[in-house]
């Protein structure tokens, strides 16, 4: 049996794991950062560093001692390497060369973005190569054509926002609570559309032909604006939010469609921090049994925002092919690995 460690700290989590053999959660311990991040509704870069180096190692002692294991155990500590904010992921980094330099372990360097799609390796056996890896979060909207362990090529990216920071600059503009992608699902699931209502805001990239494959939300969110100008008296705010995502969520089915007919790669992964939209994912369950693909995501939201499980899993895979890192190894806010390894 192999245990390993995973360690989190690219952006407003900390968080640390034991899984073993790259497919049992053991122990894991995550700290969010968003209540120290929403009175500015984002996260700020040196607060969020300084938040990590507070919590982590009380973090690893609760989670070690809840997964009853001592360090001679652990056979690889894998730590999230690039992308995310430097300083945070610097923390995360000197704590992994720590415990490799005392107790002699070997370190596995993440690509985070990766993480987030093999986690999926935590709930069920994982499918066979390639996969399309469709990532929605703060950061990214994006799918890659996921080929191996350490071998992702990116086939369609954002113009502009990412879907997770369209739905917290919509917050904002609507004023819910930070971040915004639960307080906007809340609000659009106690909307009742009533029959025959046109959506205010237009389809997004309409002009956009088969090939073209990209994501760009920026527009929708000036017309959010737009229309809340237009309007007198209390917005409707369940009205907005629903049909906010209702257009967001279309151009997602619509690529991954696409994505589908230019690879034709039938295996759809979709994880990050919008996928634990339940509007989202029964979209995505209806479209795989209509169009038909396999379909994963994350089951359990846990998986689906930052966690170390997922660094720890995807680490089990990179320390089987000995893709082992010096004490030197670098962080990166890029996500093109091969500048930094
Ligand atoms: O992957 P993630 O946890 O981390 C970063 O990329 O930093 O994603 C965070 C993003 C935020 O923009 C948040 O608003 C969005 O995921 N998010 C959601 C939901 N929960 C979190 N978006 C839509 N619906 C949700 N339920």
């Amino acid at each position: 049996m192999v245990y390993g460690l995973g360690i989190e700290s690219s952006c407003d989590e900390t968080s640390i794991a034991i899984v073993r053999d790259g497919k049992e959660l053991i122990a894991l311990k995550v700290y969010s950062q968003i209540d120290t991040h929403s009175p500015y509704r984002g996260v700020v870069p040196e607060i969020a560093s300084r938040a990590h180096l507070e919590k982590i190692n009380s973090l690893l002692s609760v989670c070690m001692a809840e997964a009853q294991i001592s360090f001679s155990s652990i056979q690889y500590i894998a730590v999230t390497g690039y992308p995310g904010l430097v300083g945070s992921l610097m923390i995360g980094a000197q704590l992994a060369r720590c415990i490799s330099l005392v107790h002699s372990i070997p370190i596995v360097l993440v690509n985070h973005l990766e993480a987030h799609l093999a986690v999926i390796g935590l709930e069920r056996e994982l499918p066979a190569f390639p996969w399309l890896g469709v990532l929605l979060s703060g950061g990214n909207s994006s799918i890659y054509i996921y080929k191996g362990f350490g071998d992702m090529e990116l086939l369609a990216d954002t113009r502009d926002d990412s879907l997770g920071e369209a739905f917290d600059k919509v917050s904002a503009i609507l004023d819910l609570p930070y971040p915004g992608g639960p307080s906007i699902e809340k609000k659009a699931l106690s909307y009742e559309r009533p029959k025959g209502e046109k959506s205010p805001f237009p389809k997004l990239l309409k002009e956009d032909g088969p090939d073209l494959i990209r994501f760009s939300y920026s527009g929708l969110k000036t017309a959010v604006l737009y229309y809340l100008k237009s309007l007198q008296g209390n917005p409707p705010i369940e009205k907005i939010s629903y049909y906010f995502q209702k257009t967001a969520f279309e151009l997602v089915v619509r690529n991954i469609g696409k994505a589908i007919e230019t690879t034709k790669i039938g295996t759809v992964v979709a994880a990050g921090g919008v996928l634990a939209n339940e509007t989202l994912r029964s979209l995505l369950l209806t479209e795989s049994q209509t169009r038909p693909f396999q379909l994963y995501f994350p089951q359990k939201k846990i998986y689906c925002t930052d966690n170390g499980a997922m660094v720890a899993c995807l680490g089990y895979h990179l320390w089987k092919e000995k893709k082992i890192v010096g004490l030197d190894f670098k962080v990166s806010p890029k996500r093109n690995f091969e500048q930094i390894l």
